[in-house]
């Protein structure tokens, strides 16, 4: 995986969120469909998936695959964490989220890294947040791995991420993979089944489970209609980024896709 294909990736993403102000790069979850902004669905997405895990004055969080820094810096405001690390892959990324963070009174610290490798000591997390970013990682037994290491005993690591029952199918979508283009999804998808087994063998214990495809598949089609309400002349720029959300829409409403959300322990 190189910057320049993650890049191709995520460069409509950017003009999108620059022409909608959106600071999230997550698909949202719709507690009631048709109801509100992609903004407060990709926000809602986020307290979901933390749920009740203890956020107070002297916890340390991890964000990783932080994307342009907007779930760090909403986790910041709500729960005034002692820190919150952002780390994530693309560079490009993380100059736009330190760029947003400077007006912040208590900002996110966000720095480049590899979720496979994280630039971080041993059991020095108390939680970390992981959001639709493991979909991107050849190796996500390392990632877990990782998440263990740097995790203290009884942290929580609230992941959710895409997954599919199908994965031969997607596995072809990997071809794309060699080009650097907006097409290419760069995903290497797991089964929830898979997910589970790497947790129990790593030493995670699970806490709770939600498949909220259903949840997710409604934010998209609001989000996706909030998009083309400002008409096709305003899309431009992002038009193959639109056409991509529709599909996933539809994959994970059609059960093709899962949106897994999943809280776990170190044991
Ligand atoms: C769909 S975005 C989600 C961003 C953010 N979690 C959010 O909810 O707004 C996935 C992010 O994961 C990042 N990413 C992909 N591979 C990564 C890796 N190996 N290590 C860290 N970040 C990675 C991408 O660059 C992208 O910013």
């Amino acid at each position: 995986m190189s910057q320049r294909t993650m890049e191709a990736h995520y460069q409509p993403n950017w003009r999108l969120t620059q022409a909608h102000g959106l600071s999230g790069y997550n698909c949202g979850y719709a507690e009631s469909p048709g109801c509100g902004t992609f903004d407060a669905h990709q926000r809602s997405l986020v307290w979901r998936l933390i749920g009740d895990t203890p956020i107070a004055g002297d916890t340390i969080l991890l964000d990783i695959g932080c994307g342009i820094g907007g779930p760090a810096g909403w986790i910041m405001e709500r729960y005034g964490p002692r820190q919150v690390i952002g780390v994530e892959f693309l560079s490009s990324s993380v100059h736009a989220a330190r760029e947003r963070a400077s007006t912040m009174v208590r900002a996110p610290r966000f720095i480049q890294g590899d979720a496979q490798n994280l630039p971080l000591a041993d059991g020095s997390i108390d939680v970390i947040f992981n959001l639709e970013s493991a979909l991107h990682y050849p190796d996500k037994r390392a990632f877990i791995r990782e998440c263990h290491r740097v995790l203290k005993p009884g942290g929580v690591l609230c992941l959710g991420d895409i997954t599919t029952p199908h994965k031969r199918l997607f596995a072809l979508a990997a071809l794309l993979n060699r080009v650097p283009t907006q097409f290419n999804s760069n995903v290497r998808l797991w089964t929830t089944r898979d997910y589970e087994s790497a947790f129990a063998s790593q030493g995670l214990a699970m806490d709770w489970h939600e498949c909220a495809s259903k949840r997710v598949s409604d934010s998209l089609a609001d989000g996706l209609s909030e998009i083309r309400s400002r008409g096709w002349a305003a899309s431009a720029g992002f038009r193959a980024r639109c056409v991509y959300l529709a599909f996933l829409e539809k994959l994970l409403r059609a059960g093709r896709l899962n949106y897994d959300l999943f809280r776990l322990r170190r044991m």
